[in-house]
């Protein structure tokens, strides 16, 4: 062969060699590069021998059960709980009383209607008014222990008070009699009129609601008295043992107090023991398990100190 063409031939394949070399050179530098593009030290053999992490090498699982619960009330269950069920198993549905508290809180349960006064979750205060303004309830009852015009409560809450005051005696705290159940608007008409012509309007604000804006008119409220060795009044109520005991234990019929001391500027009210408010057994005991001492702060609602008007 022609010497040159030889030499030209070496050349070629040198040139072709070096190419592929430096290639290669730099496919397997890239992982090795710092953020400057830089290469960096040969790295440590031990080091090299690390496995890749678990994550890289598996997908992850599906969360079926996180998919259900961001949205509860397109759950069967608890659609056939609203519409044939009553509270509690509408509750139950979600998981439990902390559960359906959750998702009311984070607006996730747009099926819960906070604002139904047939419902047990009902919130009424001074910023949210009954509606129908004048509601009435459709069922009521006499509980065992009334005192004279008393009236009524919704029938279960009647059994309920029932059970509260047997419970109470059999705690060694004497009965409990019902004070003041159900009120009309009209009744509340003549109520809170009569408080505000004693006290005057600001006074009178902080102990009766308006009419329309009463827990009473929905038959969801009780005001009662101690009956241990004859039955006293409402105003003494907190004082007596059966009131510390409904305090600590009325949340296992149902009960909770709404207006305590310390929350005057979220319910409106001054402190009432007495007034207790009927939200089902689930609900008031995730209200108790969960340290609540208002409905407003229970279900994330806003605190309602005074009236828009
Ligand atoms: N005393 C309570 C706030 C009412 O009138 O409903
Ligand atoms: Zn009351």
């Amino acid at each position: 062969m022609d010497p040159r063409v030889t030499f030209r031939l070496f050349v070629t394949i040198g040139l072709a060699v070096a190419l592929i070399g430096a290639l290669w050179a730099l496919a397997d530098g890239s992982a090795g590069a710092g953020p400057g593009g830089l290469a960096k030290a040969d790295p440590d053999p031990k080091a090299a021998a690390v496995t890749m992490p678990a994550a890289a090498t598996s997908l992850p699982s599906v969360q079926l059960h996180a998919t259900i619960a961001s949205n509860p009330c397109a759950q069967a269950a608890v659609q056939q709980a609203l519409s044939s069920g009553g509270e509690d198993a509408v509750v139950a549905a979600f998981g439990g009383g902390a559960a359906f508290r959750a998702a009311v809180a984070a607006g996730n349960a747009p099926c819960v209607n906070l604002s139904d006064p047939n419902r047990d979750w009902v919130v009424v205060n001074k910023a949210r008014p009954l509606s129908p303004l004048t509601f009435a309830p459709t069922s009521f009852g006499d509980p065992a222990l009334t005192v004279d015009g008393a009236g009524s409560l919704r029938s279960d809450v009647s059994q309920a008070l029932d059970r509260l005051s047997a419970a109470a005696d059999a705690a060694g705290v004497g009965t409990i009699a019902l004070a003041s159940g159900y009120r009309s608007y009209d009744t509340q008409v003549q109520t809170y009129s009569g408080q505000v012509a004693q006290y005057g309007q600001a006074q009178g604000d902080a102990l009766s609601a308006r009419p329309g804006h009463s827990e009473h008119q929905t038959g969801l409220a009780a005001d009662v008295v101690s009956c241990a060795g004859g039955c006293g009044d409402i105003d003494s109520f907190g004082g007596t043992a059966a009131g510390a005991w409904v305090a600590a234990n009325g949340w296992q019929y149902g009960f909770i107090v709404r207006y305590v001391a310390g929350q005057t500027p979220i319910t409106g009210y001054d402190p009432e023991p007495w007034h207790l408010r009927y939200v089902g057994v689930p609900l008031a005991t995730a209200y108790h398990d969960g340290g609540y001492t208002t409905l407003e702060q229970f279900f994330g609602l806003a605190a309602a100190p005074a009236y828009a008007g």
